[in-house]
């Protein structure tokens, strides 16, 4: 029984002054901090925002410490009772908002610790980007240009390709960024591909195969693959393995396989293997980004002395047009996006591992934020690689050796 001489809201008596406290210490310090010109944030946007902010809670914070301390001179022993208890919490919960905001920055930065530090300049360099019109692509094509490669906007959509080419043209000075057709999702397009690129190009110095479908409605590649394992998987194995004799002719050279984190929810099911059983669009992804990292594994161990090295990475969660298939995805990806990697942050472990110098006896391996990472049991399990291999091969009518 609480005593009638007690307020009934006894708890809030204690922790509203306690919190009104703290979050008024707590603005003296970043006032202090503000005042001494400590760097809290990095754009000027948000410095000028954050001012404002920081003027309308310090004033709010006063108030109600005023509040607390007037109540507890009228009421003894009942401080903080005439709060009201809406406005607190609205105001906590504003609070708790904008540290959110300006932290922004900052938690980004750390979830997205792994930068390419490389400073190798490539004059004279070829790489191939596939899916280079947006996304993590193009930011990892701007880089190579920026560092004088010839770079090749491999893309479905030579319209949006085109666009792209010309900013990064205008963007780095290096006029030799080219786009050229690929439709993964068709072993025509990717012949036809191969076929122009080796007529003009005497070397090939890095392939990127980083475009990526995700999470599409069961669909099938002109060739009859489903969609995912089609695209992700067999059309980038088909690439690599009619650029191979180039990349070995210009050694060393280095192939990076971009898949994904998801890669531990996949299965390779042989006997499902184009979703014929059973799909799930999400699972379907993982399975073929699981793809990616066998392939990475057995295309090291067959390359092996060859001079041509490949990789497989993980980008991070990258704010992209990766979840256009899903309203979910979309929106949380919407949600988070002012702490999930940007694109230019997506590109750093592709960058990683085709420059960095002494890499190549880390070939075959799993990156994540520029670090060799851990990969599921399926994904360093040789016997299922090797067998993917030939499966492939088989799929895709080319002989397997
Ligand atoms: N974003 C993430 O959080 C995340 C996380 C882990 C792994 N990844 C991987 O990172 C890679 C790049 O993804 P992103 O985030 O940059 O996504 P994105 O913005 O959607 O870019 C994907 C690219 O792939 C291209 N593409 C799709 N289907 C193609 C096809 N049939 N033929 C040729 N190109 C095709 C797209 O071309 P269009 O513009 O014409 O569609 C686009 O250029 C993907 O392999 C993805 O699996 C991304």
């Amino acid at each position: 029984m609480i005593p009638k001489t007690l307020d009934p809201r006894g708890w809030r008596c204690v922790v509203y002054p306690v919190l009104s406290s703290t979050f008024l210490r707590f603005w003296e310090q970043y006032a202090l901090c503000l005042r001494a010109g400590t760097k809290l944030w990095t754009t000027s946007p948000r410095r000028t925002c954050s001012s404002a902010v920081l003027s309308y809670f310090t004033c709010l914070a006063e108030e109600a410490a005023v509040s607390v301390s007037t109540s507890g001179a009228s009421s003894s022993g009942a401080a903080g009772s005439q709060l009201p208890p809406r406005k607190m919490i609205g105001v906590l919960l504003l609070f708790l908002l904008f540290l959110l905001y300006i932290a922004a920055p900052q938690i980004r930065k750390m979830l997205s610790s792994g930068v390419c530090t490389s400073t190798a300049q490539l004059p004279g360099k070829v790489a191939v980007v596939t899916g280079a019109n947006t996304g993590i692509g193009k930011e990892t094509a701007k880089e190579l240009a920026q560092r004088g490669a010839r770079v090749y906007i491999a893309c479905r959509d030579v319209q949006k390709g085109e666009l792209v080419a010309k900013e990064i043209q205008t963007m780095t000075g290096n006029q030799e960024v080219l786009v050229r057709k690929l439709d993964l999702a068709d072993t025509k397009s990717i012949r036809a591909f191969a076929k122009g690129f080796l007529a003009e190009e005497k070397q090939l110095h890095i392939l990127i195969n980083n475009a990526g479908v995700m999470m599409c409605p069961y669909s099938k590649t002109a060739d009859g693959f489903e969609m995912h394992i089609g695209v992700n998987h067999l059309g980038h194995f088909l690439l690599t393995h009619l650029l191979l004799e180039k990349l070995k002719e210009s050694a060393p050279s280095r192939i990076v396989n971009v898949s994904s984190l998801a890669h531990y929810l996949g299965r390779i099911h042989f006997h499902n293997l184009q979703g014929q059983k059973s799909y799930s669009a999400g699972l379907a992804y993982c399975h073929s980004k699981l793809a990616n990292i066998l392939f990475t594994r057995e295309l090291a161990r067959r390359l092996k002395g060859s001079g041509v090295t490949a990789y497989s990475v993980h980008p991070g969660t990258v704010n992209s047009e990766l979840v256009r298939h899903s309203s979910f995805l979309q929106c949380i990806w919407r949600l988070f996006s002012f702490i999930i990697k940007t694109p230019q942050q997506g590109a750093q472990t592709s960058l990683y591992c085709a420059l960095t110098e002494g890499l190549e006896n880390l070939s075959g391996n799993h990156f994540s934020d520029c670090h060799v990472t851990w990969v599921s049991a399926q994904a360093s399990n040789e016997t299922i690689a090797r067998r993917l291999w030939d499966v492939s091969c088989d799929l895709l009518g080319i002989p397997m050796d």
